[in-house]
């Protein structure tokens, strides 16, 4: 069995991983997330209500987990630091956590320079995250998508850190996916950032924006 804690479950991409993972007989959840009453009850999950800054409730959520998937927006830098300082604690090595495109300036082009001027103030705190999760010896995978889309598709390809970024948009369920792939398969793109994006989407921007 294996034990998996998921951080900001009631995220958007979080909810595509959990429907999958929900079929998934040799694994157990844990939903960590805040108001976690609008997730509804799930039979084979626990659900636990809390703040991933607030050191104690996640100390608490942590013991006994394999695996850590973290998809927080906001002050992820300072979650990045808690959340590190717990696995630490509780002896947890696997994290999957997701950032953001751009966040080692390595989004090419005029696609580079319009992505910069419109999240810019997002991607300081995503860098700073990344930055103490390679520096923390964790087992790590660094998620970094592409302009996320709702659209009902899985179609995406990879890139490595050191890489030009590809392409402009890809689907939650597409990094779903993903995610659910590195959860099943713990020992794959272990100290790896990945760029996530849908093929042959490359452009000046994304095409639904
Ligand atoms: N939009 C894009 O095009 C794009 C592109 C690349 C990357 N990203 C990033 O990819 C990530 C995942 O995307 P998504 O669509 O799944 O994001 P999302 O739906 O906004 O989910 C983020 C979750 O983080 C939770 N959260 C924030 N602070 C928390 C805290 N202190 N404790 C516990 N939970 C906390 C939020 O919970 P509450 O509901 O309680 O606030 C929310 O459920 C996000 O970081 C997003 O910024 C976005």
């Amino acid at each position: 069995m294996t034990k998996v804690l998921i951080l900001g479950a009631g995220g958007r991409i979080a909810k595509h991983v959990i429907d999958q993972l929900l079929e998934e007989k040799d694994v157990e959840l844990t939903l960590f997330l805040r108001n976690a009453s609008r997730i509804g009850k799930t039979d084979s999950s626990v659900v636990i209500d809390g703040d991933v800054l607030d050191h104690l409730k996640l100390k608490g959520a942590m013991s006994g987990q394999d695996i850590v998937y973290a998809n927080l927006a906001g002050e992820v830098d300072k979650m990045a630091k808690v959340i590190v300082d717990v696995m630490r604690e509780a002896g947890v090595k696997r994290l999957i956590f997701i950032t953001s495109l751009g966040i080692y300036d390595e989004v090419p082009g005029a696609f580079g320079k319009w992505n910069k001027s419109m999240i810019s103030q997002y991607l300081g705190p995503y860098g700073k995250a990344a930055e103490i999760i390679e520096n923390s010896g964790l087992d790590y995978t660094i998620i970094r998508p592409a302009w996320l889309t709702d659209y009902d598709e899985i179609d995406y390809e990879t890139t490595q850190k050191g890489e030009d970024f590809k392409g402009t948009e890809v689907s939650r369920k597409s990094v779903a996916e993903l995610i659910v792939k590195l959860i099943q398969h713990p020992e794959s793109a272990i100290k790896r950032s990945l760029g996530v994006n849908k093929p042959d989407t490359d452009a000046d921007k994304p095409a639904f924006y």
